[in-house]
């Protein structure tokens, strides 16, 4: 059994959304185990995530980067760090902001570097822009991958309870990134 753990952090509920959907597509693949972890609850034991072949991080876009809460896990990653002990795992990420661009552009390019300082392998969206290939408007709320974004998962959530945004498409990307980073451990030896 391949093991693959989520870590996020959500201030408001909207990224745990995302998370949660992340976490049912990797779980739903055969083979798979998967665990989601809150960033805030491991900040000062990330050695917890030694045991998993994969891990995918997922932070709310705050002020065009990764929220505080979030980095301070990353930080608190830095004695792993020392010892490489993450090196050749898999990584992937997704990140959810108010706006359609928001700058979370930023925030992925955050983990990706993060997960390279970790020499982790990066797994991408792998999806195009499902709204561009159906011919409904671009950024249909409906669609795959609406923000076309290929580092990662992107969200967008409007400023409501997050029972209700963000919207199917993207959950669907976030629950199909699940799904490709599960089958890509399973490949991975
Ligand atoms: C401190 C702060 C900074 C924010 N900065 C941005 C930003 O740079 N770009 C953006 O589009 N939205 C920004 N937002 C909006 C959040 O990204 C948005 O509300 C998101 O859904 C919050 O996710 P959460 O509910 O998981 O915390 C910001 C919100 C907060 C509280």
């Amino acid at each position: 059994m391949k093991k693959v753990a989520i870590v996020y952090h959500s201030g408001f509920g909207h990224t745990q959304v995302q998370a949660e959907h992340v976490y049912k597509g990797a779980d739903s693949v055969e083979g798979v185990s998967a665990t989601l972890y809150k960033a805030t609850d491991i900040t000062d034991k990330p050695e917890i995530l030694n045991e998993f072949d994969a891990i995918i991080f997922g932070a709310p876009t705050y002020m065009g980067s990764v929220s505080a809460p979030f980095k301070a896990f990353m930080d608190g990653t830095s004695s792993l760090w020392f010892k490489q002990v993450w090196k050749d795992k898999l990584a992937a990420g997704f990140t959810n902001s108010g706006s359609l661009s928001g700058d979370k552009f930023n925030s992925l390019m955050q983990l990706v570097t993060f997960a390279a300082q970790h020499s982790m392998l990066w797994v991408s969206l792998g999806l195009l822009n499902e709204s561009g290939a159906k011919d409904v408007p671009s950024g249909d709320q409906n669609s795959v991958n609406r923000m076309g974004a290929f580092l990662g998962a992107m969200a967008q959530s409007d400023n409501l309870p997050p029972e209700k945004t963000p919207s199917v498409g993207d959950l669907k990307t976030a629950n199909l990134l699940g799904i490709r980073v599960a089958q890509a451990v399973l490949r991975w030896k």
